[in-house]
């Protein structure tokens, strides 16, 4: 396989984000967010972790685009800390903030690197939070008010720009399990969380439009490949009905669709939050969008889980190899996401903005033989052409991601880093996948 068959206007990058690898989390005047109060909570992190240094990405961001640069990877997302421009959230900006991703966007720009920020990768400020967060709709005024300020002062340097990362994980897993940030649990706080998301994801995307024209302006959504657990009808429309909570709910309102609630009738519950005019505020038609996806679920029927009936079947009951997030080994997943989500007509382009594997490495005599990323990674790009071979719009890949680093709830345990991070000194080592990519992006 090589690069030249995707074209050579096919995108190829690596993800990271602001609050796993900074660091410097009270420096310069940044306020707290929703990740470092949640870290600083007993139990909720593996090891009772925290990303006070992570990969002190804040001081050695240089560093870090020199080995971007040297592993050939032309396009670099990160994203902004919402609290490091705004230590409230709102009001006063933090110079020191804007400067610190002024910096990043121009040693970015000086080693040919394309900067492609994210505006929320989860790390809500924790003043925003305290007024309700995602669940006041007063949030949609307060991200707009942060999107436009990135957008006048770093708009100039920028093609591409991405709204929200995932805001399935953060409503999910933030606000109905409360296993992530900012902990809080129910449906009561699922649903308007899920709702304000929508509007400010389309907010977002209209002001960064009518602020930047020329630029593309996508946002990203987690994916994964589902399958039933048999043939039999129940498990099928259980399949269906997880298909609608994983991978439907939170694009298709901003496609223009409205919320799927047609098959799962709980999700009706979204509609309460909803004021009229609000179907057309949920929609804004991207440039691109993202989509993020790592394995495959099995869903069978269970009678027990509410409002779902629908139940994950583990992949470690599924006897099949296990990342060390204990997910299914299962690059090819890729493929028949991008199928899935090429059907949406309003969808122009793919650009796959997250994949990659966590595996636990071992240095050994100064480095570290990642075989198993290798192949996870090779086979998704493979996949990923077999699907652009057959059409769909897929026209980038970005590799999660650039270093080890703090693995939000999981702490510094997974290891998803082209590069293999020291967390006691800092050294970096470019694993074998790395330099696999390196040398496929030559
Ligand atoms: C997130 C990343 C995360 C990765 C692996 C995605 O859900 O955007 O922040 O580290 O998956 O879990």
């Amino acid at each position: 396989m090589e690069k030249e068959l995707f074209g050579k206007d096919f995108k190829w990058g690596v993800s990271t984000a602001a609050f796993q690898i900074e660091g410097s989390c009270s420096s310069d005047g940044k306020g707290a967010s929703i990740w470092d109060t949640f870290t600083a909570r007993k139990g909720k992190v593996h090891g009772g972790q925290n990303a006070g240094v992570a990969c002190d990405f804040y001081n050695l961001y240089e560093k870090d685009l020199d080995i971007v640069k040297a592993l050939n990877i032309p396009n670099f997302r990160f994203s902004i800390a919402w609290s490091r421009i705004l230590p409230v959230g709102k009001g006063a900006v933090n110079q020191k903030g804007l400067d610190f991703y002024n910096r990043l966007i121009d040693a970015c720009l000086e080693r040919g690197i394309d900067p492609w920020p994210t505006l929320y990768h989860w790390d809500l400020p924790q003043a925003l939070e305290d007024l309700g967060g995602w669940t006041n709709r007063d949030v949609v005024e307060w991200f707009s008010a942060y999107a436009d300020i990135c957008a006048r002062n770093f708009g100039d340097r920028i093609g591409h720009w991405m709204v929200m990362n995932e805001p399935m994980v953060f409503t999910g897993a933030g606000h109905f399990l409360g296993v992530h940030a900012p902990g809080r649990t129910g449906l009561k706080n699922f649903f308007p969380a899920v709702h304000h998301a929508v509007l400010s994801m389309a907010a977002g995307g209209r002001i960064l439009k009518a602020s930047q024209p020329h630029a593309e302006i996508g946002t990203t959504f987690s994916c994964s490949h589902i399958e039933p657990y048999s043939q039999r009808s129940w498990d099928v429309s259980a399949a269906n009905r997880a298909d609608v909570l994983f991978n439907r709910l939170l694009i298709e309102p901003v496609l223009g669709m409205g919320y799927p609630d047609k098959d799962v009738s709980v999700m009706k519950g979204i509609r309460k939050y909803m004021l009229p005019g609000d179907e057309e505020k949920m929609a804004f038609d991207f440039d691109f969008i993202g989509i993020q996806t790592y394995t495959r679920e099995v869903i069978r029927y269970s009678l027990l889980t509410p409002y779902l009936h629908a139940k994950l079947v583990k992949a470690e009951k599924r006897k099949v190899p296990l990342t060390a997030m204990k997910w299914e080994v299962y690059p090819e997943g890729i493929y028949p996401v991008i199928k899935k989500y090429s059907q949406y007509k309003q969808i122009k382009k793919i650009y796959i903005t997250e994949n990659g594997a966590a595996f636990p490495d071992t240095v050994t005599n100064g480095t570290v033989d990642d075989q198993e990323r290798l192949a996870f990674i090779r086979t998704s790009i493979q996949e990923l052409l077999r699907a652009r071979e057959e059409g769909c719009p897929a026209e980038g890949y970005f590799v999660w991601t650039l270093t080890d680093n703090f693995e939000w709830a999981e702490g510094y345990r997974p290891r998803f880093g082209l590069v293999h991070v020291d967390f006691e000194t800092q050294e970096r080592r470019v694993k074998s996948s790395g330099k696999w990519y390196r040398d496929f992006l030559k």
